[in-house]
């Protein structure tokens, strides 16, 4: 198993006096083998974003574990992990700079996690997302929503991670651009062998990605359901 959550449980408390608690994520129990892509299915506010934060180590959890390749993570994540897990946001013109142009933005996990980025690398990288050598220069607030979302991508992909974390990523894309990330993700799982945890609230996207998807209610996982490719 590549990756598992144990009773994972995140409550927020807000408010200065009166603390109101939420409870987002409650016991949450789940699974991903690697090179499985697995969903996750719920409403809003139902805990989704809340999930993928914490298997992406952005904050530790209340309560409860998570078990990566057999042994217990740590907050924060450091080294390795840091690099074996890559979240891709739901806004990802909130994840970005408007003003840093696409090369900066996309050479910028290669120097955090100091791998070498090769022409043939940022090459092979930019073929993969269908970006061009022409946008590397523009600046991420001329690129469509599309090609952002692509952006983001590539910059997941650069550091090859072992799991990427899709939080609703075509939600805010036509359909046209839809298709191409989810042809995308589909080919580069083929590829690498990537295991994925895809957020989003279309059955029909998730049946096409996924083999399998998690059921999330107010918090709670309340069903899996596996989907077949014949
Ligand atoms: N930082 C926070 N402080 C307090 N409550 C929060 C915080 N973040 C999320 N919540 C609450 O936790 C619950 C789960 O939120 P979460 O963002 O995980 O839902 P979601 O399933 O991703 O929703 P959406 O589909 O709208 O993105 C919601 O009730 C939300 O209001
Ligand atoms: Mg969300």
């Amino acid at each position: 198993m590549l990756m598992e959550t144990r009773n994972l449980t995140k409550i927020y408390s807000s408010g200065m006096i009166h603390k109101t608690k939420t409870y987002a994520l409650s016991e949450a129990d789940i699974r991903i083998r690697k090179g499985e892509a697995v969903g996750i299915f719920g409403k809003s506010g139902s805990g989704k974003t809340t999930l993928a934060n914490l298997i992406a180590g952005v904050f530790p959890p209340t309560s409860g574990s998570i078990i990566w390749n057999g042994e217990p993570v740590r907050y924060p994540f450091r080294g390795a992990l840091r690099q074996a897990v890559q979240m891709v946001d739901q806004h990802p013109e909130q994840a970005f700079d408007p003003c840093w142009s696409l090369k900066k933005s996309i050479l910028e996990p290669y120097r955090i996690h100091k791998i070498p980025d090769t022409k043939e690398s940022v090459d092979a990288l930019l073929a993969q997302v269908g970006l061009y050598e022409e946008h590397l220069s523009r600046n991420l607030a001329s690129l469509s929503g599309g090609e952002l979302q692509r952006a983001a991508l590539a910059r997941a992909m650069a550091v090859r991670p072992e799991l990427i974390i899709l939080d609703e990523p075509t939600s805010m894309l036509d359909s046209i651009s839809q298709a191409q990330v989810l042809q995308i993700l589909k080919d580069y799982q083929r590829q690498q062998e990537t295991s994925y945890l895809f957020i989003s609230h279309d059955p029909d996207v998730m049946r096409y990605l996924c083999g399998r998807c998690y059921f999330l209610e107010k918090g709670r996982i309340v069903g899996e359901e596996e989907y077949s490719h014949e």
